[in-house]
């Protein structure tokens, strides 16, 4: 099992290149499945999770091109799609495969798909995705982990989803894509993810207006052509950089990224101390010798998104005062603290608070990654520690950051992949 080597205290300085959003390029590649032209992807990550999701679609009868997946760019061809079936050995390996179910029983009017089941950080329950579906028509049986679904073709329904959900809301756009008369999805998610998805849609004609508000409006189509897509930036991955800059009193500047979707993230840095500048599509931090400690409560977008908390603990950590983060999407999403607090840290968890008291610097430890966000903490916190750390687990960062170790090294950090 792979393990990185950080030797603490170099501070960020230098330009590196921003990969495609992983959770952009997970529904849109799913989106292929709704029709039989062949679909063009550029700017994909090449990720772990991209890859086993292309592996998914070609087991479904998806032609993949090239096959291995590991490419920025990829054709899929559903034509032949033939097995709309997502198992258990591929979807227990990434929960995002759920965003198969809508668009199967869209084109093909039955799915079999495994639960995704819970990971780290929650249970992840998939009941309004399977609620917004039978609303449209679809009968629905969950039987020994697998969900079954028939539907002749969707009928458009109104839907307001009982909290908000970024992958349930994709999957009921995707089928109401071509579901019969409109749809409408109220409660609906904002996050820029859902817009790209949206977009990536209509530019195969499929007929969506309001993405990116609360009310999303679908008038089903009887086909969609296939198209060319480029992947949105990533600004989980922005984040997670500009945040390690922030701790290393760093000085970098991210290419093809934006901060239009990141607004909530720079407040917060630049609450904390940090001087940050926009270009058309890079954004630049300098960070100050010491942060301050910045509180935060997670929230769907536009507030400040749950995929960065664990970032934000960690700079808080050897920030100047105390911070209090409430984690208000996931219930069990701490799972970095007490690995943050063997590297020193000084935090207290009451409930679904964390309170964070900065100390004067972390000492370097063996640590172990749980889940993706959770394994950045640990770089980010390593990255700022006396000495060397030892992250386990790794292969949670090859899931959600491209090249992490590369990347990290070319803005001048001491990494070693183990
Ligand atoms: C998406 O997960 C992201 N994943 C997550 O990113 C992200 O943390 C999350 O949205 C919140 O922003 C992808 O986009 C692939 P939700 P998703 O449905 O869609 C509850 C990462 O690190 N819920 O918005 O699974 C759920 O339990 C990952 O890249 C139900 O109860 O999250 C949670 O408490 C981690 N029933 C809340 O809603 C449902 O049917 C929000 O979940 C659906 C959700």
């Amino acid at each position: 099992m792979d393990k990185l080597a950080i030797e603490g205290g170099a501070s960020l300085a230098g330009e590196i290149v921003i990969s495609g959003a992983k959770n952009a390029a997970l529904p849109i590649l799913c989106a292929a499945l709704l029709t039989g032209g062949t679909m063009t992807f550029s700017n994909l990550p090449r990720l772990r999770d991209v890859a086993t999701l292309l592996k998914l679609l070609a087991q479904m009868g998806v032609c993949v091109t090239p096959e291995s997946g590991e490419e920025r760019q990829a054709a899929l061809d559903a034509s032949g799609l033939n097995n709309p079936c997502a198992p258990y050995d591929l979807v227990k390996t990434m929960r995002a495969s759920i965003l198969v179910l809508g668009p199967l029983l869209a084109r093909c009017g039955e799915a079999k798909v495994s639960l995704p089941g819970g990971c780290a950080i929650g249970a992840r329950p998939v009941d309004q995705h399977i609620k917004g579906l039978q609303a449209m028509g679809a009968e629905i049986a969950v039987e020994q982990g697998y969900i079954h679904a028939r539907a002749g073709r969707l009928k458009g329904a109104r839907i307001c989803t009982d909290m908000v959900t970024v992958t349930g809301t994709e999957n009921l756009i995707m089928a109401a894509s071509l579901a019969e008369g409109e749809t409408i999805i109220e409660n609906a998610a904002r996050e820029p993810e859902v817009v790209d998805l949206a977009n990536c849609l209509v530019s195969m004609g499929a007929r969506i207006s309001g993405a990116g508000t609360d009310v999303i409006r679908i008038q089903g189509v009887k086909k969609l052509r296939g198209a060319t897509y480029a992947i949105m930036p990533d600004r989980i991955e922005t984040g997670t950089y500009l945040c390690a800059a922030a701790a290393t009193g760093g000085k970098v500047r991210l290419l093809k990224t934006s901060a239009a979707s990141l607004d909530s993230v720079i407040d917060k840095l630049m609450d904390a101390g940090c001087d940050i500048r926009f270009a058309r599509d890079a954004i630049s931090l300098q960070a100050p010798a010491r942060l301050k400690s910045i509180s935060l409560r997670t929230a769907p977008y536009p507030a400040f998104p749950t995929d960065m908390q664990a970032q934000f603990m960690a700079i808080n950590c050897v920030a100047d005062g105390v911070a209090t983060i409430r984690e208000t999407i996931f219930e069990n999403r701490f799972m970095h603290v007490a690995e943050l607090q063997r590297l020193g840290a000084d935090i207290q968890i009451e409930g679904n608070n964390a309170i964070v008291r900065g100390v004067a610097s972390l000492q370097g430890a063996t640590v172990m990654a749980t889940d993706l966000r959770a394994s950045a903490s640990l770089v980010v916190a390593a990255l700022v520690a006396q000495g060397e750390t030892l992250i386990d687990r790794i292969y949670h960062l090859d899931r959600g950051y491209e090249d992490m170790a590369e990347k990290l090294s070319a803005l001048g950090a001491k990494v070693r992949r183990i």
